[in-house]
């Protein structure tokens, strides 16, 4: 079966958040398991530097915007997973990420952008396709891909199409006028297709084009029906909700395994835990944080956005040092918050340590190195960071929605709390800090988190029967 991936960040290319790890890790993930899954990315600076064995394989023209722009075929590095790669310089080669400058504004051409990537996705999923290799199904991720569903139906094609949304918060939307630069016809502005609230949105698009939509929990797939966490498209989601699955997402064992991390100065198995403490005392140092082996350390990394709660850290920071714990936290993003924790960190010399930037190395080092992970997130769609923290031995403190509530055992695996309040998610570090003080029962808990299986293999396998199921 051939499958069309069409996503707009993939690691090891191109990451700002978790997207890039699923779609890193599913393509390969998929061909595992014998389906034909190729990969669609734009030409960031950054794909086309580090795509292996590029070359061009089309031109493409006739595109929004009067872009024309080419084709390449390349794989990605590591896993060797095939490569489509749109390579339109004036929309793709600059300075900055994907989305925003290096002053971090979007780009102002940003709905151009996607457009063309969108239609570039429906036309390789087309009968007109350039492309000897036809994809049976086109799977597209969040908003940037998002009206590739729109251009495939509003064309008469037939190709069926699977959205996924990994963060409903993002939709990509743009006022009405952009509706000539994305070249859909006018009647597409309508309740029953493209339009949310009077304006364009991307991913409205793909949920009400689309043939099937899947998000990345169980649990989040029910509470995007609901107006406290659907953004506005509960209708939509709900009138879809025969055709709506929540998928849990896997995570990438080689890469996340304490066994062989190259990022970790110590490894460590679950029979064998002693390089998880010398990872910890590295950490400390490298950090300066002071040394202490029996110190609860407690370690964070996010963007630092409203979604992931980082003000109830903040709110209950005080209290783990006054209890004798640290915290060491790696982000980026929102300003005040990146000033917050640049503060707390000043105030407590040797107690909090705050890097601010994205660093993929230090990220598996806090992993490792910490005893505690906390992800107070008010909404999590499924969560990587958890996850990677189970497999570390790390015990993950999170609160109950989507993929969290999914994933983290109270009690067994992890500490789960349920209001997004900074007394509720005290009490769930007063009951961590208490389990820490007795050893036994804490490695028992580490355990009982290296234990559980997160590989991608199962979650594959529900993809695969969501594509026969339209394949037929
Ligand atoms: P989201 O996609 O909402 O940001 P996830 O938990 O799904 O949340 O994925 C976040 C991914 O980004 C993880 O792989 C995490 O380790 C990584 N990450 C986030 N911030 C940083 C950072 N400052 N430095 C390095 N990695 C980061
Ligand atoms: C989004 C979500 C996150 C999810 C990731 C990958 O960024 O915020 O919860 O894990 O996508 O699906």
């Amino acid at each position: 079966m051939r499958i069309l991936f069409a996503t707009s960040e993939a690691r090891p290319l191109i990451k700002t958040g978790g997207l890039a790890d699923v779609s890193g890790a599913l393509p390969a993930a998929l061909r595992a398991i014998g389906l034909d899954c190729r990969v669609l990315l734009p030409g960031y600076p950054a794909v086309l530097a580090g795509a292996r064995q590029a070359r061009p394989v089309s031109r493409l023209d006739g595109l929004a915007g009067g872009t024309v722009a080419t084709l390449l075929e390349a794989t990605m590095p590591e896993n060797g997973t095939p490569l489509y790669i749109l390579d339109a310089p004036e929309l793709f080669q600059r300075e900055g990420g994907p989305y925003q400058d290096v002053a971090g504004h979007d780009h102002p051409d940003n709905v151009l952008r996607f457009a063309v990537f969108s239609q570039v996705a429906a036309r390789l999923a087309c009968s007109d396709t350039p492309l000897s290799w036809h994809p049976e199904v086109l799977h597209c991720n969040d908003w940037q891909t998002g009206l590739a569903p729109a251009y495939l139906r509003l064309a008469g094609h037939a190709t069926p199409t699977v959205m996924t949304v990994h963060n409903l918060a993002y939709q990509g939307i743009f006022p009405p006028e952009d509706m000539t630069t994305v070249d859909l016809p006018a009647e597409s502005f309508s309740l029953n297709g493209v339009e949310y609230y009077g304006s364009l949105s991307f991913l409205k698009a793909g949920l009400y084009y689309a043939d099937r939509l899947t998000t990345v929990s169980p649990s989040y797939a029910e509470e995007i029906r609901l107006p406290a966490l659907g953004m506005g498209m509960q209708g939509l989601l709900t009138t879809r909700g025969d055709e709506l699955v929540g998928i849990l997402n896997g995570i990438d064992t080689v890469e996340w395994n304490a066994a062989s991390d190259v990022h970790l100065p110590y490894t460590y198995t679950s029979r064998a835990l002693a390089g998880k403490s010398q990872c910890k005392l590295k950490l400390q140092q490298d950090l300066n944080l002071e040394p202490g082996r029996d110190t609860p350390l407690f370690g964070v990394i996010a963007r630092l956005a409203n979604q992931k709660g980082l003000d109830l850290v903040l709110a209950v920071a005080e209290g783990i040092l006054h209890r004798g714990g640290q915290i060491a936290l790696l982000g980026t993003g929102e300003k005040t918050l990146e000033a917050a924790f640049h503060d707390l960190c000043a105030q407590h010399p040797g107690r909090v340590a705050a890097v601010i930037g994205y660093d993929e190395g230090l990220s598996h080092r806090i992993e490792a190195g910490s005893d505690i992970f906390l992800m107070p997130s008010r909404f999590e769609p499924c969560g990587l960071n958890q996850l990677y923290s189970l497999r570390y031995g790390t015990v993950p403190i999170v609160h109950a929605t989507g993929g969290l509530k999914d994933t983290v055992e109270d009690g067994v695996t992890g500490f789960v709390f349920h209001e997004p309040t900074p007394h509720a998610l005290w009490l769930a570090v007063d009951r961590a800090l208490h389990a820490y003080t007795d050893p036994k029962a804490w490695k028992r808990m580490m355990r009982a988190g290296m234990s559980r299986d997160f590989s991608w293999e199962k979650s594959a396998r529900e993809y695969e029967t969501l594509y026969r199921g339209l394949v037929g």
